[in-house]
């Protein structure tokens, strides 16, 4: 029988110690900020070092975004950027993964325009990367892989080497995929059937991750709580909370339609869980979440916002909400101030409809032009950005305990950044040797979008 060979092996044959380094470069969601550690993490496995820069790497791996068209055209006028590095290194591998290497149509056009891209690589497929790169070094062939399609069901990779970004916080993808299709959203065809790790296997991971020092734990999926496998995701939350250890637990992002009762009850009950909810809500209109597919109405979103409040009054609560979609009238629009007005999220996060090829929504009639989506879109920042400052005004006066992220990404000589335990920014003056430790920090100052404070006891 021939023997059969690592692919990783060959890689390393082909690797420069010291010389050949990776550059990974990502756009989109936390999911895909998970995934790139996996793929630096098969990267530094494979013997390739770390590269600062894009210049200085030998394998550029790019990990698109396809939720809106802007994340699309941004990745692609950076991977035009790569043209001049392959020219100067012919020994440059550029690979182009995430979503964007999920659709066919990208996939092709990528193939077609970007002769300097070596190969697409799907989310689902990560763990083939080793393979893809052997392959490539090998054949000296492109290689463009029609994606799986919206049917598949990929297999869970368990076991990946990780690359993790932070000595403290740490993404824990628990499932994958997402099966809502919400008319929007391309989400279900490029990240295929949703499909659970084992509780055992996230435990296990969630064990070693608070043994070895990490603070803050957040639970990944596109739609996270509907998790299932050997329990649900309520009974995946509770056991976590069994956990020993100093650190806090988060997830993201949940839908309504699958907020049970047992979920809430987790609130003020299980240790480590933050009293913090992201529930997006997409918009105030019955009209528009049934055109939306979101299997909610308006009624149902607020009385889970009341019991959530009913459980632990003080929860920081944050949402999602499109602007323009087809066919949405001010009348619309205007029911989704008025839910804004009435529950009072801490903070929303909007983006203006954009039609993605393949969603059954981009078939719809009805476009809203897009300068009335821009003004739309302005008094509904111009709301929210008024309910956010009041909703952070009560905390000045008061100590929070934060986790100090570490030096604040402004660069501001001696300030350091944390979190509260609902997720809010703090600044503050502090050594950096804190960075990764909870501290307590007397607020004296809140806007709409941070907090800033004094380090005390
Ligand atoms: N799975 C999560 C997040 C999906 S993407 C969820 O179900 O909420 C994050 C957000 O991007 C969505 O909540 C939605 O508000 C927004 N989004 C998705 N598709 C979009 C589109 N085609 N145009 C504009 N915003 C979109
Ligand atoms: Fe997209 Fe809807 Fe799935 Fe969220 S739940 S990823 S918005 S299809
Ligand atoms: Fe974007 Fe894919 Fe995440 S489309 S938002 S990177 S799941």
């Amino acid at each position: 029988m021939p023997a059969i060979t690592d692919p990783a092996d060959e890689v390393r044959r082909w690797v420069i110690p010291g010389e050949s380094r990776a550059y990974v470069l990502t756009f989109g969601c936390q999911q895909n900020e998970a995934d790139s550690e996996r793929l630096l993490g098969l990267a530094l496995s494979m013997g390739y070092g770390r590269a600062e820069t894009p210049e200085e790497a030998e394998l550029i791996l790019v990990n698109t975004c396809a939720i809106r068209e802007h994340a699309e055209l941004k990745a692609l006028s950076i991977i035009g950027g790569f043209k001049h590095v392959k020219e100067k290194n012919p020994r440059v591998l550029i690979g182009v993964c995430g979503c964007m290497a999920a659709e066919p149509h990208r996939v092709d056009d990528i193939k077609r325009r970007y002769p300097y891209v070596g190969f697409t690589l799907e989310p689902a497929k990560i763990g083939s990367l080793p393979s893809v790169i052997a392959e490539a070094i090998k054949t000296k062939k492109r290689a463009f892989l029609l994606p799986d399609g919206p049917t598949a069901v990929p297999p869970i990779d368990e076991g990946l080497p990780v690359e993790r970004h932070s000595p403290h916080k740490a993404w824990v993808s628990v499932m994958y995929g997402c099966n809502n299709f919400c008319t929007y959203c391309i989400v279900p065809y490029v990240r295929g059937r949703e499909r659970s790790r084992e509780s055992g296997e996230v435990l296990a991971e969630i064990k070693g991750l608070v043994s070895s020092g990490v603070k803050e734990i957040t639970l990944l999926g596109q739609n996270v709580n509907s998790y299932r496998s050997d329990c649900d995701f309520a009974g995946l939350v509770s056991r976590i909370g069994e956990i020993e250890g100093d650190f806090r637990l988060r997830f993201m992002t949940s839908h309504p339609k699958d907020v049970s009762s047992d979920l809430i009850a987790c609130f003020c009950a299980t240790p480590h869980l933050t009293a913090q909810f992201h529930l997006p809500l997409q918009s105030g209109s019955d009209a528009i979440l049934k055109r939306m597919n979101r299997r909610y109405d308006v009624a149902r979103y607020l009385s889970i916002v009341e019991r959530l409040r009913e459980r632990d009054p003080a929860i920081t609560l944050t949402s999602d909400v499109i602007v323009g979609f087809p066919g949405e009238t001010d009348a619309d629009f205007a029911a989704t101030l008025d839910v804004l007005k009435s529950v009072r999220f801490d903070s929303v996060y909007s983006f203006i409809y954009s039609p993605r090829k393949g969603t059954p929504a981009a078939e719809y009639p009805d476009p809203v032009p897009p300068e009335v989506s821009r003004e739309r879109m302005r008094r509904l920042l111009d709301l929210q950005c008024e309910i956010s400052a009041e909703k952070n005004r009560p905390l000045v006066g008061q100590t929070l305990r934060v986790l100090c992220d570490g030096p604040s990404p402004d660069g501001t000589p001696g300030i350091m950044t944390g979190r509260t335990e609902g997720n809010k920014l703090v600044h503050f003056a502090a050594p950096e040797e804190l960075a990764g430790r909870f501290v307590n920090i007397k607020i004296d100052r809140a806007d709409a979008f941070a907090l800033r404070g004094t380090l005390t006891e």
